[in-house]
């Protein structure tokens, strides 16, 4: 392990947050034991998350199959938080995580690939400028003194979760290790219901055209927002002092970047991904 700032450790190839996890922890998940029935969502963080969390219970939930727990965090804990976690060997299945781990930290059991994972991707210039404010309220991330300095940051990996363009790169590049399903945060924002279709297929879940229209409306910006066990609210004032639900927008980028800096994003995601063929939506 190497300290990296009073906040961040590297460990293994992975930026972490100190605050939240440990390499000891880390390595424990080598040993986690997989079932057949469990769901990840993975993301680099401010990616759609949470969103994508609410999307899924409201799915699960469907089937009647779900133990209730009292908000989205308990029912779809992250994987890597280290402390006052459950015993996840004794949860009944399925079983709901989620995670922003690179690849290499992942159970090992997710290759036997009947454990099902879905993985969201979000345009880098929302997601550093979601990531900035993000920064300012919660608990454990360096508050950064601007824009400009936070995006030098996130541009070098030195952010918790390592660099958006690592995640991007090793999380593509693995596609046939796992059961994975990919999906964007600006296709979610596109077409809602499309996505929770595809999300359906993918579960092997047969919902009636009024379910997925219930899916959809749980998980709207606005109907989230107020629904307190899908919104954050309830992490006390001390761990987040502000709204997880900022504004929920394709191109909001262009309110905080400068024309420059956007050239400068364009040409590193050209050097770092261009071989990769992503299609990016931008506004
Ligand atoms: P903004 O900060 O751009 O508003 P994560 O859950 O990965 O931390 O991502 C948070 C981002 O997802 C925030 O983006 C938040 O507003 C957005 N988000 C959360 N729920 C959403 C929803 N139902 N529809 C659209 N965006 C949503």
């Amino acid at each position: 392990m190497e300290r990296v700032s009073e906040h961040l450790s590297h460990h293994k190839g992975n930026t972490f947050v100190n605050r939240w996890t440990s390499p000891e922890y880390l390595d424990s998940l080598q040993n986690f034991q997989i079932r057949d029935s469990d769901l990840f969502l993975v993301t680099y963080p401010k990616s759609g998350t949470i969103w994508t969390q609410q999307i899924l219970i409201s799915i699960c939930e469907l089937s009647g199959d779900l133990n209730e727990y009292s908000n989205n965090l308990e029912q779809m804990p992250w994987l890597e938080h280290r402390g006052t976690r459950p015993d996840y060997a004794l949860r009944p299945s399925p079983r709901l995580f989620t995670s922003h781990l690179l690849p290499a930290l992942m159970p090992p059991g997710l290759k036997d690939k009947k454990a099902k994972i879905i993985y969201v991707m979000r345009n880098p210039k929302d997601n550093v400028v979601s990531y900035y404010h993000f920064s300012k309220i919660l608990a454990g991330l360096e508050n950064p003194n601007s824009f400009e300095e936070f995006l030098e940051q996130y541009l070098a990996g030195n952010v918790g979760d390592s660099s958006w363009f690592d995640h991007i790169r090793l999380w593509r590049s693995v596609h046939d290790q796992y059961n994975i399903l990919y999906l964007t945060y600006e296709e979610m924002i596109q077409d809602l219901r499309r996505e929770v279709v595809k999300i359906c297929n993918f579960l092997g879940k047969v919902v009636s055209d009024a379910d997925v229209d219930k899916v959809v409306e749980k998980s709207t910006f606005g109907m989230m927002k107020k629904d307190s066990k899908a919104n954050y609210k309830f992490l006390p004032e001390n761990i987040l002092s502000g709204d997880f639900m900022r504004k929920g927008r394709i191109g909001d980028w262009k309110n905080t970047f400068t024309v420059a800096q956007s050239e400068r994003v364009d040409r590193i995601l050209e050097e770092r991904l261009g071989d990769m063929n992503l299609q990016f939506i931008w506004e």
